[in-house]
């Protein structure tokens, strides 16, 4: 389970953080490829499957508005099979959604990826989405291997706002992987379930079937590196936190008790700077803070993850250190924070009835489970809902298993109207592509269905959940 293993000491924090490197453009090419990376602080290089020869991949920033074609490579090595590239969080067409089973980019070949990069005819909100494989059955394996990069989509200049900018604009990818002695990823795939057909439906038996399946690693990665530090000057910084772990959620925190000022989610700006003592970000999920370093030079801060207080369920958020900051001396900082934030338009008015339920659930029978969506395991040849381009619509999600899962929905951008018939926390007051659904819990949702008919996905973001059938289709039709 969760965390079920043993803590690894207070790291040393001996190894500088890497920013990846960043590419720009209209036009950007990725070669998916094996390569040897620094994971560990000492010892050798851990090899993995990358996106340009680094994990994470490049972070892709581009202005929001500004047409940008991705083009993947697959060099991978024999076994790793055909890939699928998924841009998360952002609004393209169908066919350039990274499906789990159509336009798979096969070993040899190249898939090109088209993301205007528009909302319902304007530029999109400035935003931090990531890019990692969602291949069928094998995102987990994907993922764990190393597919996965950050892509960041950026605002025009706003009068009056000045958030913190270059290299006090800091994404930081944190995952969670276990090693071999000498350095490599384990497999934890390699005794995975199997899968059986169950009354013309997909199961799955044997060691790690639902609801056993959670990749868990010992050790806490960010950006690619165990327990890194920064060295920072005592100013405010822009932190964009995205927990990219196949299981794991953090409950993020500063060590001194320093609030995070969450200016936005990884969907855009919120209506309001939220100050929070700490962060709780499960699979998928991002949050865009503001620290203040000011006062703490000379200080060594610990971003860590805290038991949420919230949550009693095998995916509650871990204890861990996570990195270090090393605050220096102060220096000049224009940076400039309104009250007010120029946060993205909600949908409104919203339907007052849902138009959907997805329940997520686990099926066992006596020999196989399954992780369900309103009682079946994901079939791709199936639409489980139809929604019409222009329409509103208002989801609910129920959550009717022990545990908690990260509910994403691929194509739109949402707007949360209810937690448990409750108006969402501020933080939740920005939209957004991936909630927390707690057993027994319901959340409702809205969006408009813009721009783009064709097939989409709803799942779990816990990745053994989606690849052992907890996963939807549903359409947008004209
Ligand atoms: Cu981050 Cu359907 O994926
Ligand atoms: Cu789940």
């Amino acid at each position: 389970g969760a965390g079920g293993g043993v803590e690894p000491e207070r790291p040393s924090f001996d190894q500088p953080l890497v920013v990846p490197a960043t590419k720009r453009g209209a036009e950007i090419r990725l070669v998916m490829r094996r390569s040897r990376v620094r994971t560990l602080p000492h010892g050798r290089r851990t090899s993995m499957w990358t996106y340009d020869g680094t994990y994470p991949g490049p972070t892709i920033r581009r202005r929001g508005g500004r047409g940008t074609r991705v083009t993947v490579v697959n060099r991978l090595p024999k076994g790793a099979g055909s890939m699928s590239t998924h841009l998360h969080g952002d609004h393209h067409a169908s066919k350039d959604d990274g499906q789990p089973t159509s336009r798979l980019i096969r070993r040899g070949s190249s898939r090109t990826y088209d993301y205007p990069l528009t909302y319902d005819g304007r530029a999109e909100p400035g935003s931090f989405f990531w890019y990692h494989d969602h291949r069928m059955d094998r995102t987990a394996r994907n993922n764990w291997r190393g597919l996965q990069g950050m892509f960041i989509v950026t605002d025009p200049p706003t009068p009056g706002l000045r958030l913190p900018s270059g290299a006090r604009d800091i994404p930081l990818m944190i995952s969670e992987r276990s090693f071999t002695p000498s350095n490599q990823l384990t497999d934890p795939f390699a005794d995975g379930p199997s899968m059986v057909g169950h009354h013309g439906e997909m199961a799955w038996i044997g060691p790690n079937a639902p609801p056993d399946d959670a990749t868990v690693g010992d050790t806490v990665l960010v950006n690619g590196r165990a327990a890194p530090y920064l060295g920072v000057t005592a100013t405010r910084y822009r932190l964009r936190l995205l927990n990219s772990s196949p299981f794991s959620s953090y409950n993020l925190t500063l060590s001194d008790g320093r609030p995070l000022l969450q200016i936005g989610t990884g969907s855009g700006l919120l209506p309001r700077a939220v100050v929070r003592s700490s962060v709780l970000l499960g699979p998928a999920q991002r949050a865009d803070v503001i620290v203040d370093f000011s006062g703490a030079t000379g200080r060594r801060l610990v971003l860590e993850s805290v038991p949420a207080a919230i949550g009693s369920t095998g995916a509650d958020a871990r204890e861990t250190a996570v990195m270090e900051f090393r605050v220096g001396a102060s220096a000049p900082d224009p940076s400039r924070l309104p009250s007010r934030l120029p946060s993205p338009e909600l949908v409104s008015p919203v339907p007052a009835t849902v138009s959907k339920t997805w329940t997520f659930g686990l099926s066992e029978g006596h020999h196989s489970s399954s992780w369900t969506i309103n009682g079946q395991a994901f079939d791709p040849t199936r639409t489980d809902h139809r929604a019409g381009l222009g329409t509103v619509e208002r989801w609910r999600f129920r959550n009717t298993s022990d545990l908690t899962h990260y509910v994403h929905i691929h194509a739109e951008q949402w707007r949360t109207l209810l937690r448990d018939g409750k108006a969402p926390p501020p933080w939740e007051q920005g939209l957004e592509d991936t909630w927390r659904l707690e057993p027994g819990e319901e959340v409702e949702v809205s969006a408009r269905f813009t721009d783009y008919t064709g097939a989409f996905m709803i799942h779990c973001h816990m990745l053994d959940h989606e690849d052992h059938g907890m996963m939807a289709r549903f359409d947008v039709v004209p």
